[in-house]
């Protein structure tokens, strides 16, 4: 590609080399139009490039086929995202592999979760041809090598504080946690698990990620990791903003006043993306209610029939949408039983997830399973090029490739 600059460049006198060469990836976004945002603080006012627009990231864990908590909590919103998206955003949503291997697993069983989920994202509706790139976090290294580079400036103390290692070791949050029968068995993948989603986010210069409350400890880490690269090398990363939505919390059917969960040993606690629709009736038909035969909202002392209410409410259309408290008022004037929910809410899950059954296992097996393996390679390529654009900065800055 020939050394043009953009006319908004070239009246700059002085333009230094760096500059020179960033015109030309611009000239290539232009192009390949892969890239939304990219809000340059390196080069002051003068030349800083007003927004294009938003480039969003999330990941998923490989946790094979998603729940109804999963779905309703996050998936649905990245469908919406993308179905909102402005021609001039950018969407890239990961199947996040490396971050699964944190706790132990078993390599088959990896492989077909991360098949599992991707053909689960493409079943609800994302597709890579109305604009996301999906791919599988592995399989664009560049994440990893930001990783490395970030973890020179992270700080461990920061890391210490954080809560999800504790929790997946089961420690109690208290001081003193890093003795050594702890330390021995907390992998250092683990603990470093938040500079790795640093990474996922910062090599794309995301600037909003969706995410769960559980998550607003690791963007703020992110947001810290950006701002200490930023000053022990160059200004190179803008902090990402956390998208918070008031994410619902889908109970469990059978043990309301726990969270709906993969790791639940039974089956029927919980709706999965892929239930076909008798499954979903008969989970609903003899969810855990309580004795009381009426319809009230009161998720303290009627977690079952709120979360019944909850999904009913989630999973009716939005203009006619009630909140759950709404839809209880209406139950109890029209003098309805537990029975009229679990039927109303039966159906409306059903409708919900109508077609994603059909469709994830067509994608599974469409071309011999061959599709699927094509569409993440697209995906991974795509990702790529807006990580090395990253990198190429970053590996200057640093000292690891040639100066800009
Ligand atoms: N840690 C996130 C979770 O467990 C998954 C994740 C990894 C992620 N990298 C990310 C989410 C980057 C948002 C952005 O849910």
């Amino acid at each position: 590609m020939s050394l043009t600059l953009c006319a908004r460049c070239r009246p700059l006198a002085g333009l230094t080399r760096r500059h020179a060469v960033r015109s030309i990836t611009q000239q290539q976004r232009r192009n390949e139009s892969t890239i939304g945002t990219y809000a340059s603080v390196e080069e002051g006012a003068q030349v800083a490039k007003k927004p294009r627009g938003k480039v969003i990231f999330s990941g998923i864990q490989p946790t094979g086929v998603p729940h109804l908590g999963n779905y309703l909590g996050a998936l649905r919103l990245w469908k919406k995202l993308q179905d909102d998206a402005k021609p001039e955003d950018k969407l890239i949503f990961s199947v996040v592999d490396l971050h699964a291997i944190t706790m132990p697993q078993d390599a088959k069983v990896l492989r077909l979760r991360r098949r599992e989920m991707l053909a689960s994202l493409l079943a609800i509706g994302l597709d890579p041809e109305k604009g996301p790139t999906i791919f599988y976090q592995s399989s664009v290294p560049q994440h990893s090598e930001l990783m490395w580079i970030l973890s020179c400036t992270a700080s461990m103390g920061y890391l210490g504080r954080m809560t999800q290692w504790k929790s997946k070791l089961q420690m109690n949050n208290k001081a003193g946690d890093l003795e050594e029968a702890a330390m021995t068995n907390l992998k250092l993948g683990l603990f470093s698990y938040p500079v790795l989603q640093a990474a996922d986010i910062l090599v794309h210069r995301a600037t909003h990620v969706p995410v769960g409350d559980d998550q607003r400890q690791h963007l703020e880490f992110a947001r810290e990791c950006a701002t200490n690269f930023n000053h022990t090398f160059k200004n190179i990363f803008v902090p990402p903003e956390i998208m918070t939505t008031s994410f619902p919390r889908v109970m469990s059917l059978t043990q309301p006043e726990s969270k709906m969960s993969k790791s639940s040993p039974n089956q029927r606690s919980r709706i999965e993306i892929t239930s076909t629709a008798e499954e979903i009736r008969s989970r609903i038909m003899v969810a855990l209610t309580d004795p009381h035969n009426a319809v009230t909202y009161d998720p303290e002392s009627r977690p079952g029939v709120s979360n019944l209410l909850e999904l009913l409410s989630q999973c009716t259309p939005a203009p006619a949408r009630l909140p759950p408290r709404e839809l209880a008022a209406q139950f109890a004037a029209a003098g309805a039983s537990l029975r009229d929910l679990k039927e109303a809410t039966a159906t409306a899950v059903c409708r919900e997830l109508d077609g994603v059954r059909e469709r994830y296992e067509e994608f599974l097996d469409r071309k011999g399973g061959k599709w699927l393996d094509e569409i993440e390679a697209e995906g991974a390529e795509k990702a790529a090029r807006s990580a090395e654009e990253t990198m190429v900065r970053v590996r200057a800055a640093v000292g690891l490739g040639p100066a800009m």
